[in-house]
């Protein structure tokens, strides 16, 4: 199983492919913001990928229609193909 690592929590574990990253952040004990609960509309649920980008499921229209750019993903909308280390991201 792919192994998802928060660099900046210091927490890892393996989840299942087809997970989005939000729901593994919500069961690994990460706080990360998602206000609108995962509809891909309010852009609070940003993370920065450190490594393993190619290892997400490709961003969609949510993602391009808010300019959300590499290396930041919304965690609602990304997808795991494979290992990935990311970190929530700070949002000014
Ligand atoms: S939770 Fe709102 S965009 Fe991801």
């Amino acid at each position: 199983m792919p192994r998802v690592t928060f660099v900046d929590q210091g927490k890892a574990a393996d989840f299942p492919a087809g997970r989005t990253l939000l729901s593994i952040a919500i069961e690994m004990g990460v706080v990360i913001s998602h206000v609108c609960g995962g509809d891909g509309a309010c852009g609070t649920c940003r993370i920065e990928v450190v490594e393993g980008a190619e290892n997400l499921t490709p961003p969609n229209p949510e993602e391009t229609y808010k300019e959300i750019e590499a290396p930041h993903r919304l965690s609602c909308q990304a997808r795991l193909l494979g290992d990935v280390v990311v970190k929530v991201a700070k949002i000014d």
